[in-house]
């Protein structure tokens, strides 16, 4: 039955723009902007040991399981289950976790594309040269004055919303295959020409490498762990059906251990080639990376930017690569909820009018929340972008991610499985990955879970 599905959105062309499009999908602001400054905050190489092991144990067999369900049930994550929980007789009611994904979708993009739309913003104050000279105060007011003005924020969340929908309304093959192609290159490239540059010309790399590499437990403290757990889950865009309905439109021969085996791994290079362009450069201005915070991106480097050699060619390379790489992964955030619209009825573009239009309300209370609603809390002491992003990221992507893990490892049947993966069931690589489904990362994201509810302090 699951042999003679097809998807209707089309398929890609290859296992190769699979691999594109879900490395597209996991490389955005988690590597760029948010592990640089966790690692700067949690010490740096105990830090990234630990977030290397969690995305082994963890992200890892979560992945290929995602891809699993999304490969069987050939549909956007709600029908994807509802098919494959039929194929293996088991409840319907699991289509509920596509949902849970579809509405971690809508929170996560909401203020995704107001960050996106920062990161736009920055493409052209780099263009302007507004960082030549730049001192910390004045980096620090142009940030402030542009995220306080709703007018700006608004244009810019605008903006990034609707170069998403025109990606995702123009299809899998014309739109997502075509931007992957083309934007995915690119990122690499622009990411390697910082990273060079960070060896080549600061004098400060060593630093940087032995910053990143050279452990020191003694900075460990208890939080550290499940901190770097929870940016495993959304630095891979685990949890939620991204990953899934990429796989729903991966063609039937492809290893889907080997393509997740690439995806993981490009990722995690993408994080840690992130840190050694990002952190020569700070360390050559004699900044320290813990410092900025989530600032780091947004008010340390354009400082950086104005006193550096290049700094202006420089700026303009990272903060284009900071969009492309937010595209690419908002777009995957956008077609789960629009695959399954379509799937209803009706045209791809009227679906992704009506998800996009939906998500840029939601996002207007985002962006909103940063200035003229600021006193605002949706939940105790959070706005409305803080109460979004701590629900779907801390509570939604690991509930969703355990529920995966479980119905893929205790609720289909070994031998689908096994046939799904291309492997038999009898190997030690399938006995292996099934063990850590079942088992280690379930117990894993239970830990994520109580540590997003504050049971551990961390
Ligand atoms: N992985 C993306 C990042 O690191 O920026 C964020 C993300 C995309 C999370 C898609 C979840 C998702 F479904």
């Amino acid at each position: 039955m699951a042999d003679a599905r097809g998807s209707i959105h089309g398929e890609w062309s290859s296992g190769l723009v699979f691999i594109l499009a879900a490395t597209g999908s996991a490389v955005g602001l988690g590597n760029l902007w948010r592990f640089p400054y966790l690692v700067g905050e949690n010490g740096g190489a105990a830090f990234v040991i630990i977030y290397l092991l969690c995305i082994l144990l963890v992200g890892l067999p979560i992945m290929i399981a995602e891809i699993t369900i999304g490969r069987q049930g050939r549909r956007s994550p709600i029908n994807s289950l509802l098919a494959v929980s039929r194929d293996e007789g088991r409840s319907r009611y699991w289509s509920l976790l596509g949902w849970l994904g579809v509405a971690a979708g809508f929170l996560i993009l909401s203020f995704y594309s107001v960050v996106g739309g920062w990161a736009l913003f920055y493409v052209l104050q780099s263009l302007l040269g507004s960082f030549q000279g730049i001192t910390a105060d004045a980096a620090g007011e142009l940030f402030e004055t542009f995220v306080g003005s709703p007018v700006d924020v608004l244009i810019w969340h605008t903006l990034f919303m609707v170069i998403l929908f025109g990606i995702i309304a123009a299809g899998v093959r014309k739109g997502l295959q075509r931007a992957v192609t083309l934007l995915m290159p690119l990122l690499f490239v622009i990411l390697l020409l910082l990273v060079g540059y960070g060896m080549a010309a600061s004098g400060a790399f060593q630093e940087a490498v032995a910053f990143m590499f050279q452990p020191d437990f003694s900075a460990v403290e208890p939080g550290t762990v499940l901190t770097a757990m929870g940016q495993a889950f959304f630095t891979l865009s685990l949890g939620m059906g991204a990953i899934m309905v990429y796989g729903a439109y991966l063609p039937r021969n492809e290893s889907i251990p080997r393509s997740a085996g690439w995806i993981v791994g490009m990722d995690t290079g993408t994080a840690l080639l992130a840190g050694l362009a990002i952190f020569p450069i700070v360390f050559a201005a004699g900044m320290e990376p813990g410092e900025g915070g989530p600032g780091l991106v947004f008010v340390t480097l354009p400082i950086v930017f104005g006193e550096i050699s290049f700094g202006f060619a420089l700026g303009i390379l990272f903060f284009v690569l900071l969009s492309v790489a937010a595209v690419t992964s908002g777009m995957s955030l956008l077609e789960p909820a629009t695959a399954y619209l379509t799937e209803q009825g009706g045209s791809r573009i009227r679906a992704a009018a009506i998800i996009a239009g939906l998500i840029w309300l939601l996002g207007i209370a985002c962006g909103l929340s940063l200035n003229v609603w600021g006193d605002f809390h949706l939940l105790p002491g959070m706005n409305v972008f803080d109460a979004l992003e701590f629900v779907s990221n801390d509570i939604m992507l690991p509930l969703g991610g355990l529920l995966i893990a479980i119905f893929v490892g205790w609720q289909m049947r070994v031998h689908s499985v096994a046939r799904e993966l291309g492997l038999s069931d009898e190997s030690t690589g399938f006995q292996l990955w099934l063990f850590v489904t079942r088992f280690v990362a379930p117990a894993a994201v239970i830990l994520v879970f109580l540590n997003a509810l504050g049971l551990f302090g961390g």
